[in-house]
């Protein structure tokens, strides 16, 4: 097995199940301390960098958000080399500035999931951790991202708050109206326990929200159906963006 550091692993969310830039690609199906990830890990070069890829829901997007088993995602991206992670999120767009196809990187999380696991700590005998999660996002990979997007011409909002909901149904009007008051700007079902985890393990993560859809009740028609064609559409239109990002992400790493 080739161990050599990866320079950049991405993990793809709804929509997002593989990436086409990569090339003399390798597959690596690792087994972890946590178990299996939710599918094989893809290792190629990409702008001359290792870059690696990891489909979230499994490649035939297949496993619902509260059952992806993120320890093994995150514990088999650094098990390879990968010490950098960006994830692809796939959200509702809540905040005005949040509208379908943007592409927003988020600087804060309110964690609404229950009963996933969202430790490293529960195995007996390891050390109980407090990390600090004050700012859940690596400042230096999102700094990175937005210099990234000024030089190749892709705009990006530049901050927001993700709302992490359990899925796998779409909210209520009302849970919406809440996470606005709350603050959030965003809503997906992936974005926890995954940063927390990075942040015990060690790694610099950042998320990359893909804007598919005005959250429940957000949208100028307020009594819009949210159906996943739509969805599927906006986040292959917003994809079209991402990798002139990440290319020029690479090219500065
Ligand atoms: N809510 C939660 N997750 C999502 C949404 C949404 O509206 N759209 C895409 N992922």
């Amino acid at each position: 097995m080739n161990l050599a550091a990866v320079d950049l692993a991405l993990i793809g969310g709804t929509g997002v199940y593989r990436l086409a830039a990569l090339e003399n690609v390798e597959t690596h199906q690792p087994q972890t301390a946590y178990g299996e990830p939710s599918g094989p890990v893809r290792i190629g070069q990409w702008a001359g960098k290792r870059v690696a890829f990891l489909a979230r829901h499994g490649e035939g997007h297949s496993i619902p958000p509260h059952k992806i088993n993120y320890r093994a995602n995150l514990a088999a991206l650094k098990a390879l080399g990968a010490s950098r992670v960006l994830a692809l999120n796939t959200v509702g767009g809540i905040s005005e500035r949040c509208g379908p196809r943007a592409l927003v990187l988020a600087d804060q999380i309110i964690d609404y999931t229950w009963g996933r696991v969202s430790t490293l700590c529960e195995e007996p005998g390891s050390e109980v951790l407090h990390v600090d999660f004050g700012e859940p996002y690596s400042t230096g990979l999102r700094r990175a991202l937005l210099a990234a997007g000024v030089a190749a011409g892709v705009e990006l909002v530049g901050t927001g708050c993700y709302g992490a909901t359990q899925g796998p149904r779409l909210e209520t009007r009302a849970e919406i109206a809440r996470m606005r008051r709350d603050g959030c700007d965003l809503v997906g079902m992936t974005g926890m326990p995954e940063a927390g985890l990075a942040r015990e393990l060690g790694l610099e993560y950042a998320s990359l929200g893909i804007v598919a859809n005005w959250a429940a009740g957000a949208g100028p028609d307020p009594d819009e159906i949210i159906t996943m064609e739509e969805v599927l559409a906006n986040v292959d239109a917003a994809m079209q963006q991402v990798p002139r990002l990440i290319q020029t992400l690479l090219q500065a790493l």
